[in-house]
């Protein structure tokens, strides 16, 4: 059965919007491990938008399932997952203009590069995912670059009609085989939903979803009413009296 990485990423970003300390990626990250996550993922991206260096250290100390890092293979971030020491690290393309990761790597494209950064990162010990659309060919070079593991790509299958969402689907299907007979560890994730999970769950051979916009989409739906009841009390039931009572004439 495919467990589930809970991709935190969201938080931050509503933190970040107020550079404020809450709502507290760390703190959040512990719930979800309450609530059965099997691991973490986080996308340091280079320009910090939202997981912020700091984060990533503390959950390294605190989570108590498996930390994956997502991140650029550039020399910086090579550094700092070194330093890091994530139980995983999913190689993405990144591109400072887009709002989410769009596609996945090219693998020929970026040969050299990801070899020498694969073999830098796995030879500190930490395994390597590469987050790829679900193509023979990116699957077939992945394996040559020296990955352990590959992500699929699930953002044109989450994003089809329900028309192509078949066709979508097979395509990862047979990607998820092509992968596991070349002896490839496997992941999947982007875009998935309450509504389209269930059928890339029942892949065989699938290690890890990762997940996240809809979880934290799914978090404020299902915490919003209880939030404002606790505020209304407050504000009906003070704990305190006024700081300072203006003296009558
Ligand atoms: N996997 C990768 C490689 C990603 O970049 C993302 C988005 O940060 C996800 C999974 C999770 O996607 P979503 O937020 O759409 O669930």
């Amino acid at each position: 059965m495919a467990s589930l990485g809970v991709n935190i990423d969201h938080i931050a970003n509503v933190r970040q919007a107020r550079k404020a300390v809450e709502p507290n990626p760390v703190t959040m990250a512990l719930l979800a491990e309450l609530g059965g996550a099997d691991g973490i993922t986080v996308h340091l991206r280079e320009d910090r938008r939202h997981i912020q260096d700091r984060d990533v250290f503390l959950l390294r100390e605190t989570i108590r399932t498996r930390l994956n890092l997502e991140m650029a293979p550039t020399r910086e971030m090579i550094e700092m997952a070194i330093k890091i020491k994530p139980d995983m690290v999913t190689l993405v393309p990144e591109r400072r203009e887009e709002i989410t990761t769009e596609g996945g790597l090219d693998i020929e494209g970026n040969r050299n590069n990801l070899k020498i950064s694969i073999e830098r990162i796995q030879g500190a010990g930490i395994p390597v995912s590469l987050f790829i659309d679900p193509i023979s060919e990116q699957i077939e070079a992945s394996k040559s670059v020296g990955a352990k593991w590959v992500e699929l790509h699930t953002g044109s299958y989450a994003e089809a009609t329900l028309v192509n969402q078949s066709l979508e689907f097979a395509k990862i299907q047979e990607a998820s085989f092509l992968a596991k007979s070349l002896g490839l560890r496997l992941n999947a994730g982007h875009g998935l939903t309450y509504q389209n999970v269930e059928h890339i769950a029942t892949i065989k051979g699938m290690e890890e979803l990762n997940i996240g916009h809809t979880i934290i989409s799914r978090s404020i739906a299902v915490g919003l009413k209880e939030a404002v009841r606790e505020m209304k009390y407050l504000i009906q039931n003070p704990r305190n009296e006024p700081f300072y009572e203006p003296q009558e004439d």
